[in-house]
């Protein structure tokens, strides 16, 4: 995604509840930390390490992050931050967690989770197949969204994919029973060889479709990426499974 798009961060925003990034060599850090120091100051947002949220339970991770305990999401990828912000507005009684790996990306998100203050969402910037492996505790999800990720077109860079066998089988252990798994992606062959890895190394119930929704305006949209995919009148494919007993 070009970063020409992004939108400038207001300093007054109160920001350091919604955004933590976290330390990895393959996050991008560097100059934006000096900025953000600048809008924000040092303190709010200083890189932890991955292990200053590892291996917390369910109540002691949901206390830290949210101040209370509630049903949890997690969204892979944020982007610009379109799902999350909508889905903290819309459902107040639920926690989300998003994970961000570009630290611009993960701070615009946490921006305007700040600016329409829901303090039930946050954004660590972070890789998240080490969110879920180091952070995530287990039977805790009731959802798991992953909306157009990064296709890696080149074949050598397939193992890159977020949708890899790992990655679901780390989401299968962390969801609770009869919790979801989104799937969503402009691409076929992706979409195709995605649902043949998620049936092939999860025990998930799916793959069920989901009908496009008629979008009338920008918030209409799921994300950025179905927004922009739409308006070029391509196809998105989109499906979800679910979490089975034992
Ligand atoms: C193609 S964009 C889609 C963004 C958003 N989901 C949307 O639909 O508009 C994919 C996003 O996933 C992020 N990403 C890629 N690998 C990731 C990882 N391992 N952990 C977290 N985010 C990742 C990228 O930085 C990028 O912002």
């Amino acid at each position: 995604m070009g970063r020409r798009s992004l939108p400038k961060i207001k300093g007054s925003l109160e920001l350091s509840r919604y955004f933590i990034p976290l330390l990895d060599e393959y996050a991008e850090q560097g100059p934006y930390e000096a900025e953000t120091a600048e809008l924000f100051g040092a303190e709010g947002v200083r890189a932890q390490g991955y292990d200053a949220y590892a291996g917390m339970s369910f109540e002691a991770l949901s206390e830290r992050l949210f101040g209370r305990v509630a049903p949890t999401e997690l969204e892979i990828g944020s982007g610009k931050g379109l799902f999350i912000a909508a889905a903290t507005k819309r459902s107040p009684e639920r926690n989300f967690i998003g994970v961000e790996l570009a630290y611009r990306y993960a701070l615009t998100s946490a921006s305007r989770l700040a600016k329409q203050n829901t303090p039930n969402g946050v954004m660590f910037s972070a890789d998240a197949a080490r969110v879920l492996r180091d952070i995530i505790p287990l039977n805790s999800l009731v959802g798991a969204h992953i909306y157009f990720p990064d296709p890696w077109w080149k074949k050598a860079h397939r193992k890159r994919r977020i949708v890899r066998p790992d990655v679901i089988q780390m989401i299968e252990e962390r969801l609770v029973v009869g919790g979801k798994l989104h799937f969503w992606t402009d691409v076929e062959e992706y979409f195709k060889s995605g649902v043949e890895t998620i049936k092939l190394s999860s025990n998930l119930a799916g793959p069920f479709d989901i009908p496009e929704r008629k979008a009338e305006g920008d918030l209409d949209y799921l994300t950025h990426f179905e927004r922009r995919t739409r308006l070029n009148e391509a196809p998105v494919y989109r499906s979800y499974f679910v979490k089975r007993i034992g």
